[in-house]
């Protein structure tokens, strides 16, 4: 009896509407004691920004919640992966830097960024010259993935002589200056980088200077990856992410990638008689949650060794997604379907009393710390 008063009060605090039967507080307790040695059977994807950051800052509880997916010698209980649609850094790097924010130890495979799907794209232009833009090490990231001809639009608009006709009045570009001596190290440099066919631009993170970005983009653009030379088939545009805006430490949102993509592409298809070709990868598209999917698996395994768990299968019975964003992350996980299941927190760009009206969640909360609460009470762990 005593048992049943006890598991009744945590299955009230879980906040399950129905009214609970003693069948299902028996298997409440049977899941109990076989949860600490059995891999668990969901998992859990966080956004970034917005959730459990806001700029460097912390959010939400966001050091607490991530501290109660492991055990008190500091081992992953849960499997989760953080899914962000930002970047500009390697994983490895933004796995230390988030576990020095938010006090907890992350692997690398834990970390998926928007642009970590360039990867698959690295057999098609290993070799040729190919362009990466945003804030961060964009270059470094592309060469970390194995592309061995890159270099950051910083360092490639360098090589050009007046380029960029309102540089002299950018008090910024002589820090760049003094950087130069990173030129050449993603980049063979056999060929000048100015006589050589641009094959491909990626856009990893976001623009730090739009007009000189939006300049030299519709130069390699326009002219067949050649600036300065005749009009000539447009080379392949990729882009992380397509996000309009985004939370980061102003209290309104922040133009995104997705503002970036608007603005080239208004300007090129006003300059240019063809319309820009190119391609969003990032969430909400459903490749990122499946990937996602696979990820967490890969994360069960490496904590629970001496479980074989069938990776053919579908093994996780519930994928939690906990987003800011109802248009990219609630989108993202309700087109994905089961098992996915999503929670919509109002740290972020969502700043509603109810629910999102064309995108509403599977449930709305405060905070990411009151998210984490739900499901491990949902998922019958202390
Ligand atoms: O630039 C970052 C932003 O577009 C979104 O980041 O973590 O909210 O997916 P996140
Ligand atoms: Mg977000």
């Amino acid at each position: 009896m005593k048992i049943l008063q006890i598991l009744r009060r945590k299955l009230s605090s879980s906040q399950i509407r129905s009214t609970a039967t003693p069948s299902l507080y028996l298997a409440f307790f049977y899941r109990q004691l076989h949860s600490s040695s059995n891999p668990a059977s969901f998992g859990v994807a966080f956004d970034i920004d917005g959730i459990l950051l806001r700029g460097s800052n912390p959010i939400g509880g966001s050091p607490r919640a991530l501290k109660r997916f492991y055990d008190d010698s500091g081992t992953l209980k849960v499997p989760y992966v953080f899914l962000t649609n930002g970047g500009g850094v390697p994983e490895s790097i933004r796995a230390e830097e988030l576990g020095s924010l938010l006090d907890v130890n992350i692997l690398p495979l834990q970390v998926i960024q928007g642009h970590s799907p360039f990867k698959q794209l690295m057999r098609r232009f290993e070799n040729e010259l190919t362009v990466a833009v945003g804030k961060g090490e964009p270059a470094k990231v592309m060469s970390e993935y194995g592309f061995k001809n890159v270099l950051s639009i910083d360092e490639y608009a360098s090589y050009f002589d007046n380029i960029d006709p309102l540089a002299q009045y950018k008090k910024w570009t002589d820090k760049l200056d003094g950087n130069q001596s990173s030129k050449s190290k993603h980049i063979a440099l056999s060929n000048d980088p100015c006589s050589q066919r641009v094959a491909a631009v990626f856009v990893v993170s976001d623009s730090v200077d739009w007009s000189r970005d939006i300049q030299v983009l519709c130069d390699i653009l326009r002219t067949g990856g050649l600036p300065g030379k005749e009009i000539a088939h447009q080379p392949p545009l990729f882009f992380a992410n397509d996000d309009l805006a985004y939370q980061a430490l102003f209290p309104s949102e922040r133009l995104g990638m997705g503002a970036f993509r608007i603005a080239v592409e208004s300007i090129f298809n006003a300059i240019h008689p063809a319309a820009l070709k190119y391609t969003s990868y990032g969430k909400p598209n459903p490749s990122v949650f499946k990937n996602a999917e696979t990820v967490l698996m890969h994360v069960l395994q490496s904590c629970h060794t001496n479980h074989q768990v069938d990776g053919r299968k579908q093994f996780f019975k519930t994928l939690y997604m906990i987003g800011d964003n109802p248009s990219v992350d609630i989108k993202g996980a309700r087109q994905a379907g089961s098992p996915w299941f999503s929670i919509l927190t109002r740290t972020g760009v969502f700043k509603g009393k109810e629910n999102h009206d064309d995108f509403p969640a599977d449930l709305v909360v405060d905070t990411v710390e009151e998210a984490v609460d739900y499901i491990l009470s949902k998922e019958c762990i202390s």
